[in-house]
């Protein structure tokens, strides 16, 4: 079988650190597994008059999250919070109220930070967002990234042999949780 994956990334900033974790990530997945990146920024910000007449870019954003098997999100701490950004699109495509594309995702949390709490906090709170949502997140492994200089190589792979190893460990699981969800998904069907 085959497997689509929306790819969320929650930083707009052209030099990414989570941008670049989420190009090294998606590399160490299953050839089954396809990635489409979920564009987020031209999104309006969320209005709630507006549900009856969704943007276009919200309903691109829509229909994107509902053709993916899953969803992976690659996100940075802003705050110790989920970047406003994100959480723009979160909303966006969780209305109008019954209309979610959202539910039922497999999802997987990732995220990477110049400081050593590896977004820990904006992975938790996403968590807490996903849960309401009922896309069905992973629970482990975590992976809380702390990233150096030297992290990436000059090909863009993860350099240090270890994180290397923990990082493909994560995708594993992450392909085998979408996998459970996804396949038993289709036998009902
Ligand atoms: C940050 N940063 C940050 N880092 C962290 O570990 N915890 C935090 O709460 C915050 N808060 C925060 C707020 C704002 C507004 C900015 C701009 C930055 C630092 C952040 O980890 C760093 O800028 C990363 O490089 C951002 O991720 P990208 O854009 O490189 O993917």
């Amino acid at each position: 079988s085959q497997y689509r994956i929306g790819l969320l990334i929650g930083s707009l900033r052209q030099e990414s650190i989570n941008r670049q974790l989420a190009n090294a990530l998606t590399k160490m997945a299953p050839s089954s597994f396809t990635f489409h990146e979920c564009r987020i920024d031209d999104l309006p910000l969320y209005n709630q008059d507006d549900d009856s007449h969704q943007a276009a870019p919200v309903k691109r954003l829509k229909q994107e999250v509902r053709e993916a098997d899953g969803v992976l999100f690659v996100t940075p701490e802003y705050n110790r919070s989920v970047p406003g950004v994100l959480k723009n699109a979160i909303d966006h495509a969780s209305r109008p109220y019954g209309d979610s594309a959202w539910q039922g995702k497999p999802a997987g949390v990732i995220g990477g930070s110049i400081g050593a709490a590896g977004t820990a906090m904006s992975q938790q709170h996403l968590r807490n967002i996903l849960a309401y949502l009922d896309a069905p997140t992973m629970g482990q492994p975590e992976a809380y990234i702390h990233v150096k200089e030297g992290f990436f190589d000059d090909s863009g792979n993860v350099a240090n042999e270890g994180s290397r190893k923990f990082l493909q460990d994560w995708m594993d699981r992450y392909a085998q949780w979408v996998r459970l969800h996804v396949d038993a998904g289709r036998a009902r069907a």
